[in-house]
């Protein structure tokens, strides 16, 4: 009974908040996320893909590998509120001109689902365009923390500036058996978030898990309940691919005493 009382009172939220990206999920301040990119990817035979990022430096974007998966061209937007007004004078959109897939990425298992985009000429950095902070060492525990994601979601779907704005919401980080039995076998690599009633969407794909100020972790794959994003949900770490992100950028980090950078 309690169960099924769950349910309704989810269908009940799905019927306002659908295109609400992550559901039960708050409107960011304006420019509050500043290093969030809104990808728009051009994929060959199919519908223009949205994804997110995060400006990692000037010349490079981090995002999740399925995002790059068929892409012919890939627009990155910065400095976005309202993902609708290209007018807002904030938003600048660059070319991204390659796309660099972890080599080990695997659509079917899910596994090293990371990826980075090189920006054709650099990103301007200003008071809405900023840089995300990367880990500057393994973390050895991360279930019971509390971390926030944030997204645009399906904003097409909606006319509503509600729907448009930049969101976020506060998750819960989990223990692998979180995420079964959608995602059966979670490797080193991935975080599953507890239950909670906060969702990202398929547009939000590449968006940043943040652990206070620090980017912890890359939004990569859902699981559906009648089509909508639901529980669980899994996430791409961050920490694990540090030298793997400066051997392939322009980006240098810290590596903390005492800690060792993963090679992977
Ligand atoms: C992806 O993983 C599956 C399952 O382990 C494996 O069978 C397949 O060969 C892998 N694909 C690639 C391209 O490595
Ligand atoms: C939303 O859809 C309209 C009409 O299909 C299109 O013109 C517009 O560019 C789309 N918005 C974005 C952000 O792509
Ligand atoms: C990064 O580059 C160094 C030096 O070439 C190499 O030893 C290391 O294996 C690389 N790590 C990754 C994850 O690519």
């Amino acid at each position: 009974m309690p169960r099924l009382l769950v349910v309704l009172a989810f269908v009940g939220c799905i019927s306002v908040a659908k295109s609400l990206s992550p559901e039960a999920s708050e409107i960011a301040t304006k420019h509050a996320i500043p290093y969030q990119a809104n990808l728009r990817i051009e994929v060959i035979d199919s519908d223009i893909r949205y994804c997110a990022g995060t400006l990692i430096s000037p010349n490079y974007v981090l995002t999740a590998a399925n995002c790059g998966d068929g892409a012919s061209k890939i627009l990155v937007d910065m400095g976005v509120d309202d993902v609708e007004n290209r007018q807002e004078p904030t938003w600048r959109t660059y070319l991204g001109d390659a796309f660099i897939a972890h080599p080990l990425y695997n659509k079917s298992t899910g596994y090293h689902d990371i990826g980075l985009i090189h920006l054709f000429e650099p990103a301007e950095i200003n008071d809405a365009i900023q840089l995300v902070t990367l880990p500057d060492h393994r973390y050895k525990n991360l279930a019971g923390k509390m971390a926030r994601i944030s997204g645009w979601g399906n904003v097409n779907a909606s006319t509503d500036l509600d729907h448009r704005l930049l969101r976020y919401a506060d998750i819960p980080i989990g223990s692998h058996s979180n995420c079964l039995p959608q995602f059966p076998y979670p490797n080193f690599a991935q975080l599953c978030p507890a239950q909670s009633d906060s969702y990202f969407q398929t547009y939000d794909f590449g968006a940043p898990l943040m652990l206070k100020d620090v980017q912890i972790g890359i939004a990569t794959a859902t699981s559906f309940d009648n089509g909508i994003e639901t529980n669980p949900q899994i996430y791409t770490r961050v920490d694990p691919y540090l030298s793997w992100i400066m051997n392939n950028t322009d980006v240098t980090i810290e590596q903390q005493k005492d800690h060792r950078l993963a090679v992977h």
